[in-house]
C-alpha cells in the first residue's frame, strides 16, 4: 500500500506548469516523488517557478511558447536533451476567450485551438519514442489532457472557441487512447470544474466569490490545490495504471449532478 501512490524514478513534463492548475499538478508530481519539467511562455517566470519549486524535488525550467506545432517539436527536443526519459506527459497549457455572441471575433479560433488542440497532439505524437521506452504492461507510460467542464455541458461563458476546443481535447483523449493501448500508454482527461486560477479571475472578487457561481457547484466551493493533484498522482501511479480513455471531472459534481 505504501508505495501504491508513488511515482519515485518517474520523469514528467507538465505545459504550463509554472503557474494555475499546471503548478499545482507539478508540485503534486514532485511530491510525489518525480522529477518534473515544466513550462512558461517566460523565460524569468519558469526559472523562477522551478526554482521554488525545487524544494520538493528535481525541477527543469523550458520556457516555450506552445502557439504552434513548431513550438511544440522544439520543446520535446529540449525536454528530451536535458531530461532524457519520460514517463508522463501533462498537456495542461491552455488557452481562452470569452465575448458576448454577436461580436464574437473570428479571431478567437485560431490561436485558441492551437494551443488546446494542436499543440497537445504535437506533444504527445514527438514524445511517443521515450513515452513507448518508459512503458510495460506493469507500469504504463501515461498521458493527462487537461480538459473542462466546458467542454462537457453548457456552461454558459460566451468562450465558444474555448468549449469546442475542450470538447476536441476529450475526444482526441479517446481516440488516442485506443490508438496507444498497444503500446502500454494510458491517456486520459482530467476535467476541471471550477478552480481559482488567472483564467477563472473575473468569476472573483479577490478572495470573494461570487454567490451564484458557488450555487452553480453541488459541493459549493472551487476547487483546491490537491483535489487536481490528487487525481493527476492517481493517474501516474501504479494505483491509476488499469485507467485509459476515461474522461474524469474535477468539479465539485458540475458534470456528475447536473
Ligand atoms: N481554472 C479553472 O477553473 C479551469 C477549469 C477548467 C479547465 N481549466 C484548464 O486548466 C488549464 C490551466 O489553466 P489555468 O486555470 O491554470 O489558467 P491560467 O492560470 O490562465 O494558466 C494558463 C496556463 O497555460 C499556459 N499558456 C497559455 N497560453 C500559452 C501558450 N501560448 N503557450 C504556452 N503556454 C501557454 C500559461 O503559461 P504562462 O502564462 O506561464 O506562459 C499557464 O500556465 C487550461 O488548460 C484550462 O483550460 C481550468
Amino acid at each position: 500500500m505504501s508505495d501504491l501512490f508513488s511515482l519515485a524514478g518517474k520523469q514528467a513534463l507538465v505545459t504550463g506548469g509554472a503557474q494555475g492548475l499546471g503548478r499545482m499538478i507539478a508540485e503534486g508530481l514532485l511530491r510525489a516523488g518525480a522529477t518534473v519539467a515544466i513550462t512558461s511562455r517566460k523565460a524569468d517566470i519558469c526559472e523562477a517557478a522551478a526554482s521554488e519549486m525545487s524544494v520538493l524535488g528535481r525541477c527543469i525550467p523550458l520556457p516555450a511558447d506552445l502557439s504552434t506545432p513548431e513550438a511544440a517539436v522544439d520543446l520535446v527536443a529540449r525536454y528530451r536533451n536535458a531530461m532524457g526519459a519520460c514517463h508522463i506527459l501533462v498537456n495542461n497549457a491552455g488557452k481562452t476567450w470569452g465575448g458576448d455572441i454577436d461580436n464574437f471575433p473570428d479571431k478567437a479560433w485560431p490561436g485558441v485551438m492551437a494551443v488546446n488542440v494542436q499543440t497537445p497532439f504535437t506533444m504527445v505524437r514527438e514524445l511517443l519514442p521515450e513515452l513507448g521506452a518508459s512503458a510495460t504492461a506493469d507500469d504504463p507510460a501515461r498521458i493527462i489532457n487537461i480538459g473542462s467542464v466546458a467542454g462537457m455541458k453548457t456552461e454558459r461563458l460566451n468562450a465558444y472557441s474555448y468549449a469546442a476546443s475542450k470538447a476536441a481535447v476529450h475526444m482526441m483523449t479517446r481516440d488516442l487512447a485506443g490508438d496507444l493501448a498497444a503500446r502500454n500508454i494510458t491517456v486520459n482527461a482530467v476535467i476541471p470544474g471550477f478552480f481559482p486560477t488567472k483564467m477563472t479571475a473575473h468569476m472573483r472578487d479577490d478572495d470573494n466569490v461570487d454567490p451564484g457561481l458557488l450555487a452553480h457547484i453541488p459541493l459549493r466551493r472551487l476547487g483546491k490545490p490537491d483535489d487536481i493533484a490528487g487525481i493527476v498522482i492517481f493517474l501516474c501511479s501504479r494505483a491509476g495504471g488499469y485507467v485509459t480513455g476515461a474522461q474524469i471531472p474535477v468539479d465539485g459534481g458540475v458534470v456528475g449532478c447536473g
